[in-house]
């Protein structure tokens, strides 16, 4: 995983630290009640009390010393500020796309997109939703269809491009239901739910041909286009020596808009954005717009944050910076394999997923492997995961009880230069812990949760 400039073994992080936090040390006994007070829910845990924090990098990246410059000269103007015409002269510049809408999150962007799509009882097929997107088109009445490749669920083969969509499964599936019936296309890069595999260009122009035939727009959901670039130019054919620049420019060719959760490669704390070539369908995306999040040209944001936007989107693009990305992902993987963990193989952009189903095997679904792997993690090592797997995908039968997900994921999440080597030796070596311990370790049952989102608000206990 390396860039042709870089003759040496050892990849560092391309940044130097000039304002530091402290972390939440917490002893093992203080965990055990801070647990069992969160009601072995993640999401309940206080920050603070939290050592290692790979719940997420979703808005949880360090910004550059240039993009709190930016945040110093963001322009406040309610309407037409200079800081809106900075974002969208990137994101025209980026994506090729006309029409650009400034929002507060990636959700934001979901839900106002599929209200105006107005699409009840339609299909709306992808490579795969991550949980807000399927969430925002089911409660907009239509229904949201995954086509991953057969090797997206073997975990443990090599495969370049496992976020890849199953063209001819796609296509199958518009001539069944009948391409009037098919709303949208959403390609998701990299593919966040199964591993943030990346989707390879060939997937991408074969899916948007595809549905270009049948006349069914293509939107891309960028969260983390860029690591997605970086892959393409690491393993496709062809793209070695393309700048990544070109190869991300080159992505957005093959789709009809696009909806970003700025959070992850734009490198900021918050913000997003719509962006479409469709003018009719762009002003009744901004009504909406104006009527839950703000005016046209800030959408929900600060001027400051369109600004570090605009910068982070340039700066996510600097191949020092996606190598050292791609490496620590890398590098925390082949750390847990040496120990025996079962990960999904091979590590994505954004992080490493464990194979909890593989790793617990004394522990059914309906008890939640990967969510008693999380709360393992937790109290033994004080790092914050998130569980993937039949708490956040499992189903219900009529009777409330819980039909498994097809895979038991737990994912390490990292945050956008933030952590170091030794905080990814120590999550390692806190795993290593838990891998000879492992057959102790009990799954958990449901006190309480709530139709939509279960995974967010769920009360659990162990089983007796
Ligand atoms: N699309 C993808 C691929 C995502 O990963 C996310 C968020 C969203 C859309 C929604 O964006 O959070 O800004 O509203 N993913 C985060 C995560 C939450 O942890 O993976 P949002």
């Amino acid at each position: 995983m390396k860039n042709e400039n870089w003759k040496w073994k050892t990849i560092i992080e391309p940044f130097k630290i000039k304002m530091v936090e402290p972390l939440g040390f917490t002893t093992r006994e203080e965990r055990e009640k801070i647990l069992e007070n969160a009601y072995y829910n993640m999401f309940n845990i206080k920050a603070e009390k939290v050592l290692i924090d790979l719940l997420t990098d979703s808005g949880t990246g360090a910004m550059s010393a240039n993009q709190w410059a930016g945040i110093m000269v963001g322009d406040e103007s309610y309407a037409g500020a200079r800081s809106f015409f900075h974002f969208e002269a990137t994101i025209k510049e980026l994506t090729g796309l006309d029409e650009v809408i400034p929002v507060h999150q990636g959700r934001a962007a979901e839900k106002i997109l599929f209200t105006a799509l107005n699409g009840k009882g339609k299909y709306v097929i992808s490579n795969s939703h991550f949980d807000t997107t399927k969430a925002n088109v089911e409660v907009s009445g239509a229904i949201a269809v995954d086509f991953p490749i057969k090797e997206a669920s073997e975990f443990e083969k090599y495969h370049p491009f496992k976020g890849n969509a199953d063209v001819e499964k796609m296509e199958k599936f518009i001539k069944e239901k009948g391409k009037e019936n098919i709303l949208l296309c959403v390609m998701t890069v990299t593919n966040n739910s199964w591993g943030g595999q990346p989707v390879s260009m060939e997937n991408l122009k074969s899916v948007y041909e595809l549905c270009s035939k049948y006349q069914i727009p293509v939107f891309i959901d960028c969260a983390r286009f860029a690591e997605n670039a970086y892959f393409i130019k690491l393993r496709e054919k062809g793209y070695d020596k393309m700048p990544v620049k070109e190869i991300a420019e080159e992505m957005f060719e093959y789709s009809d808009g696009a909806m970003m959760s700025s959070k992850k490669d734009a490198m900021v704390n918050i913000g997003g954005f719509l962006a479409m070539n469709d003018r009719k369908l762009a002003q009744k995306c901004r009504q909406l717009l104006i009527l839950t999040e703000g005016f046209a040209t800030y959408g929900g944001l600060a001027g400051r944050d369109l600004e570090a936007i605009a910068i982070g989107l340039k700066e996510v693009l600097d191949e020092n910076y996606l190598q050292y990305r791609l490496r620590s992902a890398e590098y925390l993987g082949e750390g847990l394999k040496k120990h025996n963990i079962p990960i999904l193989n091979p590590t994505g952009g954004h992080g490493v997923y464990v194979n909890a189903k593989k790793f617990f095997p004394h522990i059914k679904p309906q008890n939640f492997p990967a969510q008693a792997l999380c709360c393992a993690l937790y109290l033994e090592g004080g790092i914050r995961t998130v569980e993937i797997g039949t708490l956040m995908f499992g189903k219900r039968d009529e009777k409330g009880n819980f039909i498994a997900a097809p895979m038991e994921l737990v994912r390490l999440a990292m945050p956008r230069r933030v952590y170091t080597q030794s905080h990814i030796d120590y999550v390692i070596e806190v795993f290593a812990h838990l891998a000879k311990n492992k057959n102790k370790i009990k799954g958990l049952e449901v006190v309480e949760i709530s139709e939509v989102l279960p995974h967010f608000t769920a009360k659990l206990k162990p089983i007796k």
